[in-house]
This record gives structure tokens, sequence and C-alpha cells, in this order.
């Protein structure tokens, strides 16, 4: 069996004495569950799709059945997945740490089935429906007809996955969270991400900028990389595991 990674002591301290911790997840952290992520070269749904065909107001507008398959395909799978170990190391710090907010960009759910508490879904759930018209949010909806998603109850408008595409604004509540939660910790992880997309890409900005320590777990190096105090250059599932071992061996 490999050997787990060093992690650095005082890195393992700064958490450990740490009362305040943010952390920012990407599709990355689900990687190890088997979830692609967007932007792999090749296995990243990205490569495979076009976004623009799949996940933006004007691409529902012009193929809403197509979108809405899309989306319900993506549901179907990840019942046949679970929580992997980063999920639950992340949940594990939450109970740690006195001050703690997880900021997700990803719509699977892992991290509440793993027992993350303490979160926003800054681009919403692929689990929840609203309609595209009222936003009526839709508990259950009908099988979709051959030609179309299926309809909202309240106003006959197409219904939706409850997600966030490209050009829509974050759920503000969410969104002013997150930004709370990074301008007030000591230290800021950032796991999983290609640091991309913004405004999510921004909230370890905001954590550097008031002084806090920020950590990048990463097997590949981001727009980020540079400016960070730290990267663990490796897995999630076997990077935070570790850091968090690291922190609190008790
Ligand atoms: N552990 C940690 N990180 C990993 C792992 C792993 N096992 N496997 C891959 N990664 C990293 C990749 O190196 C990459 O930097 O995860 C990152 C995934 O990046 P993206 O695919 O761009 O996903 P994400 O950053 O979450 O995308 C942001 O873009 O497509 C939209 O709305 C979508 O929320 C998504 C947003």
């Amino acid at each position: 069996m490999s050997q787990p990674p060093t992690i650095a002591p005082s890195l393992a301290a700064a958490l450990r004495a740490a009362r305040r911790v943010a952390v920012l997840t990407g599709a990355g952290v689900s990687a190890e569950s088997g979830v692609p992520t967007f932007r792999d070269a090749h296995a990243g749904l990205w490569a495979k799709y076009d976004p623009r065909e799949l996940a933006t107001p004007e691409a529902f507008e012009r193929n809403p059945k197509l979108v809405w398959d899309w989306y319900a395909a993506r549901r179907a799978m990840l019942a046949d997945v679970a929580p992997n170990p980063a999920h639950f190391a992340i949940a594990a710090l939450e109970r740690r740490v006195p001050e703690f907010l997880l900021a997700t960009q990803n719509v699977d759910g892992l991290h509440q089935r793993s027992g993350s508490t303490k979160l926003v879904e800054l681009h919403g759930s692929i689990a929840r429906v609203k309609c595209s018209r009222c936003a009526a949010p839709a508990a259950r909806w009908d099988a979709p007809a051959a030609d179309e998603p299926p309809r909202c109850s309240a106003c006959g408008g197409f219904l939706r996955p409850d997600v966030v595409w490209f050009y829509e604004l974050l759920p503000a509540a969410a969104q002013d969270a997150a930004e709370k939660a990074a301008r007030r910790c000591d230290l800021f992880l950032v796991a999983g991400t290609s640091a991309e997309v913004y405004p999510a890409a921004e909230l370890p900005e905001h954590a550097q900028r008031a002084g806090a320590r920020v950590v990048e777990i990463n097997p590949q190096p981001t727009p980020l990389t540079g400016r960070v105090t730290d990267v663990l250059r490796g897995p999630a599932g076997v990077m935070l595991p570790a850091l968090v071992a690291a922190a609190f061996p008790d």
C-alpha cells in the first residue's frame, strides 16, 4: 500500500489552530466517485459535449428536450455513485472547526450524502427541478413527452434543472455567504477546481486579500497555483484525508 502523503507540519498546525475555515470545491472532488469533471482534456464532459448546446439559457430555449434529457441522464448516473474519502474528510473537518463553510460548485449532492451540513451550493443542484417560466420548484414531475420536457403544474412552462447555467447569476444568498466566509476565514481550502469559472474562482482571492492561508488541492496546476500559500499536488481523495489526519491525529 502506498505511503500517505506528507503534510507540512506548519500547514497541519495552521489547520489545527484555525478558528474559521472556508472551503471551495469543484468537480475534481467527485472524480474519484466516478463523476466526470468538465474540463479534463479527454474524459471531461465539455470534451464530449458543447456546453453552448447544453448549459446555457439559449440552449434550453433552442432545444429544451435535449437539455432536459442530458440532465436526466446525469441525475440517473448519480444514483449509482457514492461519496469518496475527499467528501468524508471535508465533512469531518466541518465537525472539528468552530466556524466553517463549504462552498461547492458541484450539483451532485455528494457532499450532503457524506454528512456535510454547513454548505452552500453555488451552482444549484441537479436533484432539484424548477419552472423555466415562473421559477416555481417542482417536487415531482410527469415523464417527459417525446419532444418536450415536463411542464410546470402552476403555469405550464417547461421544467428545467435547478442548476446555474453559463450567463446566469448565482443564487444571491449562497454567493453572499461564500464571499463572507472567504473574507473572514483563517484558512481557505480550494479543492478539485480548475479555478476558471467566475465568480466562484474569485473566492480564494477574497480569502488571500483578507490575509488567510490558501491551500490548493489538485493533481494539476491551475491559474491559482502561483498565488496560493500551499499546494497539495495529488487527488483530493488522498490529500484531504491526509491533511485532516495530520491536523487532527486524535
Ligand atoms: N482530485 C482533485 N482534483 C482533481 C481530481 C481529483 N481526483 N481529478 C481532477 N481534478 C481537478 C482537475 O485537474 C481540474 O483542475 O479538478 C479540476 C476540475 O475542473 P473542471 O472540470 O473545470 O470543474 P470545475 O472547476 O468544478 O468547473 C467549474 O464550470 O462547467 C462549469 O458549472 C460547471 O461547476 C462547474 C464549473
